[in-house]
């Protein structure tokens, strides 16, 4: 167990280099299953749920060469078994695209129902319901938590999801680029990691039109080739530093970006008083004076993205005057209000909306990360507050944000890590 300990009021001032998009490289490291030779993937991030897609590559029996610490070879011929092991991807819900990818691949799947972050129901019927139009058994109900689909032909089809899901518009792509015919997915999400998985698809080779809009076209392809290819810049992992300048009243240029993704996050900080300019590849937050209080919703891209909504609260905690947070993707996102409310926060929480009242500040006191951006939150607001912080359960935020504390540290942050010792070593 680690925790981080974070003595807050130092203002954030200085550079920090984005890394490679989570949400982006999960479905793509999976996505190499289907190559039929050697891909060198790069700009990944430094973070275990990555470690942990390479680990289930190997399990399956792909050989991988680490080139430098963000960037590896693997090579997927070596791959014998559609069985992704229940001890990994119990860890991961991205675990679920080894489902589209083997099936892709061998007409057969088999991954454990994924675990991942605890924020209300996280069902996976859009995938099935993908899975099957394109011809595959799929489990009617769940049994024993593992979820196998198999399909001797793969065929195109039309598939209407019924929610803009960006795991099931991505699975369903990675099921479709090699099957029989063409697959239309409407109603498809639009996240920039959505338009990366099909970029890469194409660059081995596949024929994935749309990805961007609300309608995808995939020509089914027979051959997959190895390719070399760099993920895009984490959207999430920089708004949240971009709301860790406007925390702390800070300056910090956040270099690696694509300002393009970051337009709903940068317009939300800018109706909050921060100053935010763009450049070809960094942003550069400046904020002076108060938190302005604002009302936000969150929204399917390109509206404003769930993954921000507990770090922008964590801003709003101490805006002044009142604002209102809606939460229309997840059904409980609000848990690490509790732990917000700790440090003095002034907020209720009904269902999916939650109502701050602003207070002049909060104060440190001993947190937890409830779930991966819920921690990133806390951090935030920990930079902010009088006093010292610390942060528990930090194994959720280092599954997403690569060298957080190095990063933080780079421009001003006083944090450490306290690793303590578990009861057995202790014992021992
Ligand atoms: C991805 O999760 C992200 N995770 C999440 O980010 C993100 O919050 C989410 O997209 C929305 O942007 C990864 O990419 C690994 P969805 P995903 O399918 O694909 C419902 C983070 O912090 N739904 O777009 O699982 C679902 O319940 C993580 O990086 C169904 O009903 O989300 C939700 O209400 C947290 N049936 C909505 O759709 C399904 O089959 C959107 O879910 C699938 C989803």
């Amino acid at each position: 167990m680690s925790k981080y300990r974070v003595q807050g009021g130092n203002r954030l001032v200085g550079d920090i280099y984005i890394g490679g998009c989570k949400n982006a490289c999960l479905p793509i490291l999976s996505a190499v299953v289907l190559a039929n030779d050697v891909c060198r993937i790069s700009n990944i991030p430094n973070i275990s749920d990555a470690l942990l897609s390479l680990d289930i590559l190997e399990a399956l029996g792909a050989k991988i060469k680490r080139i430098n610490k963000n960037t590896v070879d693997i090579d997927p011929r070596t791959i014998t078994s559609h069985v992704v092991p229940h001890d990994l991807a119990q860890h991961m819900r991205a675990s679920y695209y080894f489902l589209g990818s083997l099936l892709g691949r061998f007409g057969d799947a088999r991954v454990s129902m994924p675990g991942g972050c605890n924020f209300g129901v996280r069902p996976i019927d859009q995938h099935l319901k993908g899975f099957q139009a394109l011809g595959a058994t799929v489990p009617a109900i769940i049994e024993n938590g593992m979820i196998d689909a198999s399909a001797t032909q793969l065929i195109g089809n039309s598939i209407y999801l019924d929610v803009v899901s960006v795991g099931a518009t991505i699975n369903v792509m990675l099921a479709a680029v090699k099957a029989r015919g063409t697959t239309i997915i409407e109603n498809a999400a639009k996240e920039p990691h959505v338009v990366d998985v099909a970029n890469f698809l194409n660059t081995m080779g596949a024929d994935v039109r749309g990805a961007g809009t609300d309608t995808i076209k995939i020509c089914g392809v027979r051959v997959l080739h190895g390719v070399e290819y760099s993920i895009i810049p984490d959207q999430i992992e920089a708004g949240t530093y971009m709301a860790c300048a406007v925390a702390t009243g800070g300056d910090i240029i956040l270099h690696g970006v694509i300002p393009k993704h970051l337009e709903s996050i940068s317009a939300k900080l800018r109706e909050m008083g921060a100053q935010v300019s763009e450049d070809d590849d960094l942003v550069h937050v400046i904020m002076e004076g108060p938190i302005k209080a604002c009302n936000v919703k969150t929204m399917p891209h390109p509206g404003f993205p769930t993954d921000m909504q507990p770090q922008v609260a964590a801003l709003l905690a101490i805006a002044e005057g009142t604002s209102i947070i809606t939460e229309s993707i997840w059904d409980n996102r609000f848990r690490y209000v509790d732990e917000l409310r700790r440090m003095g926060a002034q907020a209720t929480v009904d269902g999916k909306v939650a109502v701050f009242q602003g207070v002049k500040s909060l104060n440190g006191c001993p947190v937890k990360a409830v779930d991966l951006r819920a921690g990133a939150a806390m951090m935030i607001a920990a930079l902010a507050a009088n006093g010292q912080t610390e942060i528990e359960d930090i194994q959720y935020i280092e599954r997403g944000y690569e060298n957080f504390l190095e990063k933080l540290h780079s421009v001003g942050a006083d944090i450490c890590r306290i690793d303590i010792p578990t009861i057995t070593s202790m014992r021992a």
